[in-house]
């Protein structure tokens, strides 16, 4: 397994980058300003996480996706282990915004991230289409954050 950082190119990871965001006009609203990070499972890329900077304290979590064959290997788990290490030394804070989907919250809720704020009609006001995620209708964006800096 091998991690690699991604700057050019990244329309390249777009199925995965779908896993994450189902809307590739989403996707395309930051792509430019994202650093992907991409696991490498014998030469495949298998999970990523795009990151952006918001400011000169922060940066936010846009994506993080992994093929479905390839899930509970704990390779999102080591790639947010790896961005957090990365940018620890010059920023104190990651956020990111995800559904209102249980699964999710807990996942990052467990990697140390705390809920700050919810952004009313996210999904319905920015999404062509209804989003499902386990047969409930995403409606709110659910931010998170969690301090990095030792
Ligand atoms: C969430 C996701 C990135 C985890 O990737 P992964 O490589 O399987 O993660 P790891 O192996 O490090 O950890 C597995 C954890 O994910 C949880 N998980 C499995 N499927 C999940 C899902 N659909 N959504 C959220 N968490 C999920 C497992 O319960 C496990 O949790 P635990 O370790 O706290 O018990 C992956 O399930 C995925 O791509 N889901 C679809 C896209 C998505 O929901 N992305 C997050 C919002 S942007």
């Amino acid at each position: 397994m091998e991690i690699r950082e991604i700057r050019e190119n990244k329309t390249e990871f777009m199925d995965l980058l779908l896993i994450g965001d189902e809307e590739e006009t989403m996707i395309n609203r930051c792509l430019d300003r994202s650093t992907l990070f991409v696991v490498y499972d014998s030469g495949k890329p298998v999970s990523l996480c795009a990151v952006i900077k918001i400011d000169s304290d922060t940066i936010e979590i846009k994506n993080l996706a992994t093929f479905p064959e390839y899930q509970n290997k704990g390779y999102a788990t080591k790639l947010l282990n790896f961005v957090f290490d990365k940018y620890k030394k010059a920023y104190n804070t990651v956020i990111l915004g995800t559904g209102e989907n249980e699964k999710t919250l807990n996942f990052y809720k467990k990697r140390g991230f705390i809920q700050t704020r919810r952004v009313k009609n996210f999904f319905t006001d920015n999404y062509s289409h209804p989003i499902f995620e386990n047969g409930k209708q995403l409606v709110d964006m659910i931010y998170l954050k969690k301090i990095i800096k030792k």
